[in-house]
């Protein structure tokens, strides 16, 4: 029965009427009709390939040492805390370094904390957090068994995309998170987590659906739509549940159980 998990990512089901049971229905009859009607929604910039600003490292970020490498999760925790590697840290109220089980066989990367996430520390808290936790529960996973991160840990003012040169600067705590969780699958949520994971500049479109490993490591890497996109375009959320099966698929491969 896949009619739960639709329900639970808000998915609009398409219910076919039976014909010539009430005349008020007999203009309908002839097609299957949503049970909610949603306004289409244009393409968002989630499948244009808007090319990440590349900047030169400051002399600040330069001068400091960025290496993480034999740090565990509180040495990372509290490095990031206090990371001044990039301009951000001027900008936010708080780093969102990631949450959930540090054990977990699932790790969701985002793209970054928006105004919920820095103003609370957590990630995806706001609407699309909601969601995400919709999609999770639809692979009937609950979040407190998963881990929960984002491309960046500080949040871009105005919600803009991130630089290439701040993802640069964050990248080495996402890579010894990855090495501390050895997740059984990834799963990259939106254009900018996708393509600053697998080092590639192609279209969602392109990405989704595609077996991805994360670096050298083996572990599989899953693409599929930001919620924050699929709030925007709610007709696509189809397709992200084509993404999760596929992500479940994956994980089974991986001796992973549901
Ligand atoms: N969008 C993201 O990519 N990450 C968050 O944590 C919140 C919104």
């Amino acid at each position: 029965m896949r009619d739960p998990y639709l329900q639970a990512m808000g998915i609009e089901q398409w219910v076919r009427r039976e014909p010539h049971l009430h005349q008020s229905d007999v203009a309908e009859e002839k097609h299957d009709v949503p049970v909610k009607v949603l306004p289409a929604v244009a393409e968002s910039s989630a499948e244009a390939v808007t090319p990440i600003p590349v900047m030169e490292l400051s002399p600040t970020q330069s001068r400091q040492s960025h290496n993480v490498d034999g740090l565990d999760w509180s040495g990372l925790e509290s490095r990031v805390s206090e990371c001044r590697i990039c301009d951000l840290h001027a900008t936010r109220t708080h780093t969102v370094f990631g949450m959930g089980d540090r054990n977990a066989d699932w790790m969701i990367i985002g793209e970054a904390p928006g105004a919920d996430e820095d103003k609370q520390g957590e990630p995806f808290v706001g609407r699309a957090g909601e969601l995400l936790t919709a999609m999770l529960q639809a692979m009937k996973l609950r979040r407190e068994q998963v881990y929960i991160t984002n491309i960046l840990k500080c949040r871009p003012p105005q919600n803009r995309d991130p630089s290439q040169d701040e993802i640069r600067c964050c990248q080495p705590y996402l890579h010894r998170q990855i090495e501390l969780l050895r997740p059984k699958v990834i799963l990259a949520v939106g254009r900018i987590a996708a393509q600053s994971l697998l080092e590639r500049d192609e279209t969602m479109k392109a990405m989704r659906g595609q077996r991805f490993e994360y670096a050298d490591t083996g572990i599989p890497v899953v693409v599929t739509y930001h919620p924050a996109y699929l709030l925007r375009s709610p007709t696509e959320k189809r397709k992200s549940w084509q993404d999760l099966q596929f992500a479940l698929r994956r994980f089974a491969e991986q001796g992973g159980r549901s």
